[in-house]
């Protein structure tokens, strides 16, 4: 009872809170709002990301700024909500469909108001579902059924598959048909995991405060900025040895290439133990260098790639140190969120954050 007075009590006063939806669905999703606001989804803007402002204003000569909106903050009309929602709750709740097009994709949006897509292997036949009570002893014991504030529509596939990421995610193209994210991924019928599954993984807490459910959806997005050690696990590290050394085979689980963001390196930190002894060999650095005519540029200028040394399906490295016996390997993929020739470029070398060396996995081997 006390919660459907409440209910009643926030559902009246909702109209009046429209200037910022998301607020909205904190009222009865408090945790997942909470994820949300701490995400990348929530700092995607100009006023929030530096690194993208900095680049945004590097590119603004050859580049047409609208363009960077429609996938940084596609739901900010207003200042206020490109620092508060820039890809918002419904904007997100509310993709139709992807339109595939050349440059980048397009997010297709329903525009129906409270009706959003969500998806739930159990429900997933159910087109809409809508708030329904039911009532026992004469009436005195109510309870209530799914959301009093919106319908909800369980079949759309692209919630199941992933797809619904891909109108941002897919590839951004500059003006020389050059893909500079080039995350080159591919949804397939036949993967075991999705980008949801991978990047928001069902974490304990109830979805809503009206109904208790152990799990929900994580919206804090695991990705390099947050919970990066969750997604070591995705990425296989093995050793061979052979005669004149050995090779550090990396196996790559996503269905994207690993540091596709232009910016980014990964680095592999091999380190030997013996005898009690550290010896630290030379990193291996995984990145692609941008190019025009055949001098190194900026992303958004490049017409062809000068190096690239990303890791795919799967890599082998090769070291010439022999190994002995009782030697142990220790094993490190990590990354820079920037590395320090883009942080120069940037002029954000004074922000140490945006270039320390940050740890997916570490494995230890012994010979
Ligand atoms: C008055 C309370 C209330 C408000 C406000 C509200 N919701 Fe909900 N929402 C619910 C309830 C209750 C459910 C049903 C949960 C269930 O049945 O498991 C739900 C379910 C959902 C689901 C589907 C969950 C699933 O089972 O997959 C989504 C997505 C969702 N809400 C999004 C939103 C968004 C976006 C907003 C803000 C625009 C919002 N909600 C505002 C109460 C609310
Ligand atoms: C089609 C959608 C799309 C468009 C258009 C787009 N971006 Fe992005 N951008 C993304 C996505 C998705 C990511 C996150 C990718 C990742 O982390 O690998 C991203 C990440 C970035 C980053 C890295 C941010 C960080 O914190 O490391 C920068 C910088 C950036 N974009 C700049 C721009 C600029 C400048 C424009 C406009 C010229 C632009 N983007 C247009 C989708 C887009
Ligand atoms: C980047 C897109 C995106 C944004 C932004 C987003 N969601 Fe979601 N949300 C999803 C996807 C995809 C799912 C389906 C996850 C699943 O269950 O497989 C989901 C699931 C949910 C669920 C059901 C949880 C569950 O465990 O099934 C609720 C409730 C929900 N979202 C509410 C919200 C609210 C409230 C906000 C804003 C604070 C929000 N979402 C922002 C993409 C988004
Ligand atoms: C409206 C466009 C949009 C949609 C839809 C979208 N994203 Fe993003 N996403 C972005 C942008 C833009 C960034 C980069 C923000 C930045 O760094 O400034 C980003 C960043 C990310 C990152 C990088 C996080 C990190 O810590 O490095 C991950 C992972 C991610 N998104 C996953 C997803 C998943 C999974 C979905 C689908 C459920 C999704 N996104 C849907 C625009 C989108
Ligand atoms: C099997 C798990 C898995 C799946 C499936 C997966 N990812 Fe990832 N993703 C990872 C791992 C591991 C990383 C960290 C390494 C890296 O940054 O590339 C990552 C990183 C990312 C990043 C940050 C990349 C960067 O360099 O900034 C984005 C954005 C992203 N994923 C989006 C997606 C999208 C969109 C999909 C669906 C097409 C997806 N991922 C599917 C595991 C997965």
């Amino acid at each position: 009872m006390k919660k459907l007075l409440l209910t009643l009590f926030i559902v009246l006063n909702l109209s009046s809170l429209l200037a910022s939806e998301s607020k909205v669905c904190q009222k009865c999703h408090p945790l997942i709002y909470k994820e949300y606001y701490s995400s990348i989804h929530r700092k995607s803007s100009l006023e929030s990301d530096k690194i993208y402002k900095a680049v945004f204003e590097k590119e603004k000569q050859v580049t047409d700024k609208n363009e960077c909106k429609a996938c940084h903050s596609p739901s900010a009309k207003t200042q206020k909500e490109a620092k508060e929602e820039p890809i918002s709750c419904v904007y997100c709740h509310t993709i139709t469909n992807i339109q595939e097009h050349d440059e980048q994709n397009k997010n297709v949006l329903s525009d129906k108001k409270r009706d959003f897509y969500s998806a739930e292997a159990d429900k997933k036949e159910k087109a809409k579902v809508k708030y329904e009570t039911t009532s026992s002893f004469f009436g005195l014991i109510k309870r209530s059924k799914n959301s009093p504030y919106h319908q909800i529509e369980y079949n759309n596939e692209n919630y199941y598959n992933g797809n619904v990421c891909m109108g941002c995610h897919s590839h951004v193209n500059n003006a020389h048909g050059f893909d500079v994210v080039m995350l080159d991924a591919y949804i397939d019928k036949k993967d075991k995991e999705t980008c949801i599954s991978c990047h928001m993984p069902k974490t304990m807490g109830s979805k809503t405060t009206l109904r208790d459910s152990k799990t929900h959806a994580y919206h804090g997005i695991a990705g390099l900025h947050k919970f990066s050690k969750d997604l070591g696990k995705y990425i296989d590290i093995d050793v061979t040895k052979d005669t004149k050394g050995f090779t550090v085979n990396i196996i790559n689980q996503a269905n994207h290439a690993l540091f596709g963001q232009a910016y980014r390196e990964g680095i592999l930190e091999v380190k030997i133990v013996r005898d009690g002894k550290h010896i630290a060999l030379k990193p291996y650095i995984f990145k692609r260098t941008f190019g025009k005519d055949g001098k190194t540029s900026m992303p958004f200028e490049a017409t062809e790639v000068l190096k690239d040394t990303l890791i795919y399906a799967k890599k082998s490295i090769n070291y010439d140190t022999k190994l002995k016996k009782g030697d142990q390997l220790i094993i490190t993929l990590g990354f820079r969120l920037i590395s320090k020739e883009a942080a120069k470029e940037l002029q954000l070398d004074k922000d140490k954050e945006l270039t320390k060396i940050k740890v997916l996995k570490t494995e230890s081997f012994a010979f």
